[in-house]
Formats: C-alpha cells, sequence, structure tokens
C-alpha cells in the first residue's frame, strides 16, 4: 500500500499516541495529530517521532474553521479525540457532551464535504454491562445501553457515524475497544494510579468489593486491530475489538501489589463509583475471522511487568499530573 497522510485526533492521548507510534513503525504514512492538549494530553507523548512524518496541530475537533483544511489534506481520519474519563464525566458530564458529541458531528461533516473515510474508535461501554455468572460476550450486534455520561457520549457519537453513512454515505468503519493498558496512560485510569500510588508509598484504592470486570487489552494491540479495519474493513460497520483478557479489579490491584514487592492484601476498598458497571466482555471473533487480526500481547502479567517497569522509568512524564489527581479523588472519598 502506498503511503498515505493521516489525521489523527487525540494522537497526544494515550492509546492515540500508541496509535501514532504505531503507524509511524509499521507504514510508510505521515501524519498529522489534532489535539487540544487537554489535562489528558502530553505533547511529551509524540516527541521522539520523527518530525519529517508526524506533525502536532493543537486545536479542538469541535472547531470546524480548524478541523476543514486538515481533513482536506488527509487520505483518512482516525478519531481518538474525547474525554474518556468515567468518574470525572460523573462530576462535570458538560465537556464530555462538547468533546464527544459536538467534536465528532463537527468531523462527521468534514468527511462529508471532503468525501475523506474516516474511522471512529469507540468503547465497549456503549453496550452497558453483563452479568458475572454468565459467558455471555458483547458483539456488534449488543443492544446499546450506556450506564454513565461518559458511555452515553461514545454512544451518541457512534449512532452519529452511523446516521452519516446511511444517509450522506459517509465511509466510515467505528471499532468499539475493550480496557487498554500500557505506558503512556493517565494516573486518574486504575492501572497507572495503582503503579504511581505504590511508589508513591500510598495504599492502592478499590471502588467497593472491587469484583467488577474489565476484558484487558494493550494499547499496542487496538492499535494493530484499527490499522487492520482501515486497511481493510468493510464500510459502514463496526468491529469489536478485545483480547480475552477478563480479570476482576481485585485481582488486578493483588497482581500489581505482588509484582511491586508489597503484600496481596496491601489495598483499600473505597466508596464505589455510581452506577458501576459491573462486567465487560468482546467477543472479537469477525475481527480475528474476517481480517485475520490477532493479538501480540497474549500474557497479561507480562504486558503488566513491561507497563509497570515504564511507569518507574518515565516518571518526568506523569509526577507533574500526581498531586492534582489523587487530590481530586481524595474530595470525594476515593
Ligand atoms: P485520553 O484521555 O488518554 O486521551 C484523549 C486525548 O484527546 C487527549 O490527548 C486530549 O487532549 C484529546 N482531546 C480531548 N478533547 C479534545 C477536543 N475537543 N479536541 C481535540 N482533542 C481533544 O483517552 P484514551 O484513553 O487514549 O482514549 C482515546 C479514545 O479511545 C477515546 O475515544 C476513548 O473513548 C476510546 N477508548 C478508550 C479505551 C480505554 O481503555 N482507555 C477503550 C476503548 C475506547
Ligand atoms: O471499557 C473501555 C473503557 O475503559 C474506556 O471506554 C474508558 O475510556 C476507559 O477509561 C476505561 O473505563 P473504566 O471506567 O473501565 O476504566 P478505569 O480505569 O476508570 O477503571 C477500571 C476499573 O477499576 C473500574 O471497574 C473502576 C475501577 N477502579 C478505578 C479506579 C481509578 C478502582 O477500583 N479504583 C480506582 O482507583
Amino acid at each position: 500500500m502506498s503511503a498515505r497522510h493521516l489525521l489523527v485526533t487525540g494522537g497526544a492521548g494515550f492509546i492515540g499516541s500508541a496509535f501514532v507510534h504505531h503507524v509511524i513503525e509499521r507504514t510508510e504514512d505521515t501524519v498529522t495529530v489534532l489535539d487540544k492538549l487537554t489535562y489528558a494530553g502530553h505533547r511529551a507523548s509524540l516527541e521522539d517521532l520523527p518530525a519529517s512524518r508526524v506533525r502536532l496541530v493543537v486545536g479542538d475537533v469541535a472547531d470546524a474553521a480548524v478541523v476543514d483544511p486538515l481533513v482536506a489534506s488527509a487520505d483518512a481520519v482516525v478519531h481518538f479525540a474525547a474525554e474518556s474519563h468515567n468518574d470525572n464525566s460523573l462530576h462535570d458530564p458538560g465537556p464530555f457532551l462538547q468533546s464527544n458529541l459536538i467534536g465528532t458531528f463537527t468531523l462527521l461533516e468534514a468527511v462529508r464535504r471532503h468525501g475523506t473515510r474516516f474511522h471512529h474508535i469507540s468503547t465497549d461501554e456503549v453496550y452497558g454491562d453483563l452479568a458475572l455468572d454468565t459467558p455471555e460476550r458483547f458483539t456488534e450486534f449488543t443492544p446499546y445501553n450506556p450506564s454513565s455520561p461518559y458511555s452515553a457520549t461514545k454512544a451518541g457519537s457512534d449512532l452519529l457515524v452511523r446516521a452519516w453513512v446511511r444517509s450522506f454515505g459517509v465511509a466510515a468503519t467505528i471499532s468499539n475497544c475493550s480496557n487498554n493498558y500500557g505506558p503512556r496512560q493517565h494516573v486518574e485510569k486504575f492501572i497507572p494510579r495503582q503503579i504511581t500510588n505504590l511508589i508513591d508509598g500510598i495504599r492502592p484504592r478499590l471502588y467497593g468489593a472491587g469484583l467488577n470486570v474489565r476484558d484487558w487489552i494493550h494499547a499496542e494491540d487496538h492499535s494493530s486491530a484499527v490499522l487492520r479495519i482501515l486497511e481493510a474493513g468493510e464500510i459502514g460497520r463496526t468491529y469489536l475489538i478485545g483480547a480475552d483478557g477478563e480479570k476482576n479489579n481485585k485481582q488486578v490491584v493483588e497482581l500489581i501489589l505482588t509484582m511491586m514487592g508489597r503484600d496481596s492484601d496491601d489495598y483499600d476498598h473505597v466508596a464505589d463509583r455510581p452506577g458501576h458497571d459491573l462486567r465487560y466482555a468482546i467477543d472479537a471473533a469477525p475481527l480475528r475471522d474476517e481480517l485475520q487480526w490477532s493479538p501480540r500481547f497474549r500474557d497479561f502479567e507480562a504486558g503488566l511487568a513491561a507497563t509497570i517497569l515504564w511507569y518507574r522509568e518515565n516518571e518526568d512524564w506523569w509526577r507533574p499530573q500526581k498531586a492534582a489527581t489523587e487530590a481530586k479523588y481524595q474530595a470525594v472519598g476515593q
């Protein structure tokens, strides 16, 4: 395939930056990142990439004047930009509606004007949650049933994409992925929060009983799946991305404690998240069978060990956010 020019929104965030690294390593493509650099965006996450192939434009996906010329000069748009944290959406939903709904609408109008290929990044949370004691997993046909303001705005953005495909013939695909882990994830999220707490001598914090199940996938595997969908996905189709990584939060926190040389019960239970989804699980069979994708990180413990090492070695990256993040949690008893 000849080199393309990709517009990657949210490319200074956790998964967006993993995707840009992946594209630069695996293709000849060039990339423009459009990122507002909110509290969750890090210039440093793109610093080691070649300036000849990656350019960062600081701007808002909801700003049509910024978006339009960037879309006009791109061969494809990969849309990661979003407010992404459930807990924040429970305390202040406004930015989620603006970035996730108006932002996606603004991009859809631009790709409609310019006839540009669009890939929309979404989440398994649009489907709500599953019971703990069933073998059931999410598929592309599971009805939408989001629980939090965050997941409701992601569900709304997915439906906008579907409507723009059907009504306007926009050439779009959607992917709904499970929980990601890996380097460069904000310290507000579960795994990096507990790793950096332990580095700082703070006991990890488990919401409620800790029996909630998440289906973990490494951000690099999410990236390889998105690239595969961009290259070979069927227009109008939704692909679920997951790597059979179900674990409950108690298991994950105990693993982190053990791997960091502490007793496995050295953590605190704190107030539960309101409306806390119980279990997510992805059936990624169509992605594996039709697009021949498979994950590289099959060993969660090995991926977690490498992630712990990354946070130990990259304190400069996460330290500036740590105190303010913990203060926010403390204010709500978490
Ligand atoms: P993140 O919070 O780490 O990064 C989001 C990025 O988007 C940041 O760089 C931020 O500055 C940027 N951004 C936010 N609002 C913007 C706006 N209005 N204009 C331009 N840039 C803006 O998030 P993440 O965890 O990397 O998630 C990226 C995408 O993947 C999101 O769409 C999220 O819904 C989806 N997703 C995340 C996960 C996960 O486990 N983290 C799983 C499935 C899907
Ligand atoms: O499923 C995909 C989703 O995964 C993405 O759409 C979201 O953007 C991403 O943030 C993530 O959502 P979660 O709410 O599952 O992730 P979070 O890291 O916030 O929490 C993971 C689990 O850990 C969840 O059950 C809540 C729990 N938790 C979280 C924190 C921060 C704790 O027990 N203690 C904590 O301190």
